[in-house]
């Protein structure tokens, strides 16, 4: 028996809400994404992304040489982290005007509450009831915060970071961006608080509200109010136009994949129109970060709790409008009036109500 109600009204005013109609493009050129392939092992169909380790991999960067590498200063003396940059440099110097490169090292938070709650429960019984909920009477899942395994996987990426920078003379991100959920704003913190960065490019994140997770039911995908975000992270910047109260999150509703991809589309446009970096870091969700590989070209890569991948991208402005996407209104979600007992997860779509 389900205990949801369907709310057939509110889709049209929501799929508004979303405000992401690509159709109201006055633009006559449009940006396209593509991969450049061989640099990173992440991007080639034979690794398995299971089992991949990031750290243990050089960030999965190939020891290879560049077409570049002749005209690299002392290259023999250079790790393989400054032949890139000298690669990247050089595709940017020799870039069609339409065309430039970019380094996006992306990130995923380290384990949150809700991770750890989904766990707890099992997947069916999280989805059909406890991830509706704010948490329980001793753990709070609704925009999550890092557990201790969470926070020590990002340091461990602060570790990390810390080794690329002293050892493999990796060029660190120049500008740096965050979903505005607790769980990657503390991470983003953790993960690059205290590295020997340059003067020009401190650690100072912006927060985009559409870096955030795909927007489901669940509570630990509603975000906190801009005035609690800046109490707790006071350095960090907020994109123009931020609200003080989540505009999207709605109670038993959600997102379409078909929709995120859009927004995520939206948020890469608006980042490569407003900032001329080229290494940038991003830091996200799996379901985001997913959905930000499928914009660029690449191929699907699951990230585990505190995992990064790096994607170095030819950005290109076409002529014309682009291809043209439809937004859809949010779909509604079914939910449990008590917890499932199974812990099998082959009834996410909460059939398994008793
Ligand atoms: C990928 O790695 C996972 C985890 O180590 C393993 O279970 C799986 O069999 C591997 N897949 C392939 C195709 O090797
Ligand atoms: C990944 O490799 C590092 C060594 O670089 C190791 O310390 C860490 O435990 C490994 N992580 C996982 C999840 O196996
Ligand atoms: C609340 O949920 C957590 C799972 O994240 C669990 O460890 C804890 O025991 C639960 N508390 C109660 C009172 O059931
Ligand atoms: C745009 O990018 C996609 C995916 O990255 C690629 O397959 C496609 O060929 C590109 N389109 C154009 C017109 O270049």
């Amino acid at each position: 028996m389900y205990a949801s109600s369907l709310v057939v009204g509110l889709l049209a005013a929501l799929a508004s809400l979303v405000g992401v109609s690509a159709s109201a493009n006055h633009h006559k050129s449009h940006t396209n994404y593509t991969v450049v392939p061989g640099v990173f092992l992440q991007d080639d169909p034979a690794t398995n992304a299971s089992a991949f380790n990031f750290t243990a991999s050089n960030f999965g960067l190939i020891n290879r040489d560049y077409p570049s590498d002749s005209s690299c200063p002392d290259r023999k003396h250079k790790t393989q982290w400054q032949r890139l940059a000298h690669y990247i440099k050089t595709l940017n110097s020799h870039a069609k005007r339409n065309e430039r490169y970019s380094l996006l090292f992306m990130g995923r938070h380290g384990e949150g509450f809700h991770n750890a709650a989904e766990s707890y429960f099992g997947t069916p019984a999280w989805n059909c009831y406890y991830s509706e909920l704010d948490g329980n009477a001793t753990v709070t899942w609704a925009d999550a915060h890092l557990t201790e395994v969470g926070v020590n996987q990002a340091l461990a990426a602060n570790a990390f970071w810390k080794h690329l920078i002293k050892d493999e003379k990796i060029t660190p991100p120049q500008t740096y961006y965050t979903s505005p959920l607790y769980r990657c704003l503390d991470t983003a913190r953790l993960s690059f608080s205290g590295l020997d960065l340059p003067k020009r490019s401190p650690f100072i994140p912006t927060i985009k509200e559409l870096f955030r997770e795909g927007i489901s039911a669940h509570t630990c995908d509603r975000r906190s109010d801009k005035s609690f975000i800046h109490a707790s992270f006071p350095a960090y910047r907020f994109e123009r136009g931020f609200s003080e109260h989540d505009p999207y999150w709605t109670a038993l509703h959600a997102e379409t994949s078909v929709d995120q991809d859009i927004r995520s589309k939206k948020v890469l446009d608006d980042v490569f129109s407003n900032d001329d970096s080229t290494y940038l870091s991003i830091t996200s969700h799996s379901g985001e970060i997913a959905s930000l590989l499928r914009v660029l070209g690449h191929r699907t890569f699951g990230l585990s709790t505190g995992a990064a991948i790096p994607v170095l991208v030819k950005i290109s402005t076409l002529q014309g409008e682009g291809p043209t996407t439809t937004t859809q209104p949010y779909t509604s979600v079914s939910t449990c009036a008590t917890a499932p007992t199974i812990r099998a997860s082959t009834c996410n779509d909460c059939s398994c109500c008793e």
